[in-house]
């Protein structure tokens, strides 16, 4: 069993994803607090009718390091193994993250991300993907580092893009990708935890 944390911004499918996977027992978690930067996120919703803990703290009228040390008060409270950012859209700082660093060197916090990274970092990447007009998409889980979106892959699905697509049907198609691999990923840690390779240095 992993004692986990989820950060969501907003819809919270992938939140509502992982807690049915914990109810049907695919997945061997306990979501301790659900986190928001935005008090009107719907996933908090979803949260709060599952009976779990929340916590939304907005950043207005606070830099980067307070906002963070709130968050990092209330997860202390907890005993968790890892954090599971699911549609967070805030860049977690190296202050905040060396508090989840793992015996090997990694941090403990877990993203998915929707394309086949590194293509299509940043945001709206199911819209740049098929702006781009690429035949197939792509979903990623992947370890968070200092940088956005360049952490260690853990697992990457590919789903195709058909010709008579819209951006609708094509994220559509993606996010169910997202609804089955993120909880078949945290299983996986769940039952073996996170082993860290080397990144491979493409340029020096
Ligand atoms: C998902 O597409 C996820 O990959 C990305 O943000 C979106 C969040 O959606 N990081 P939801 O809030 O889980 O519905």
């Amino acid at each position: 069993m992993i004692h986990i944390a989820v950060f969501i911004s907003g819809r919270g499918s992938n939140l509502n994803a992982i807690i049915q996977a914990i109810s049907d027992k695919r997945l061997d978690a306990k979501i301790e607090t659900v986190i928001s930067n935005d008090k009107d996120a719907a996933g908090l919703l979803i949260a709060e009718q599952h009976g779990l803990n929340t916590y939304a703290l907005s950043p207005k009228g606070m830099n980067r390091a307070q906002h963070e040390e709130k968050i990092l008060e209330h997860l202390n409270q907890f005993k968790l193994d890892y954090l599971v950012l699911a549609g967070y859209m805030r860049l977690l700082s190296p202050d905040f993250l060396k508090h989840f660093k793992s015996e090997h060197g990694h941090y403990n916090v877990v993203n998915i991300h929707p394309s086949l990274l590194p293509a299509f970092p940043g945001t709206d990447s199911y819209k740049q993907a098929f702006d781009y007009g690429v035949k197939v998409g792509g979903v990623t889980v992947h370890l968070i580092d200092e940088s956005m979106d360049r952490g260690i892959i853990i697992a990457q699905e590919p789903f195709p893009r058909f010709p008579d697509d819209t951006l609708e049907t094509f994220t559509q198609r993606g996010l169910s990708v997202e609804h089955s691999l993120y909880p078949a990923v945290l299983q996986q840690i769940a039952k073996h935890g996170i082993e860290s390779k080397p990144k491979q240095k493409l340029n020096k």
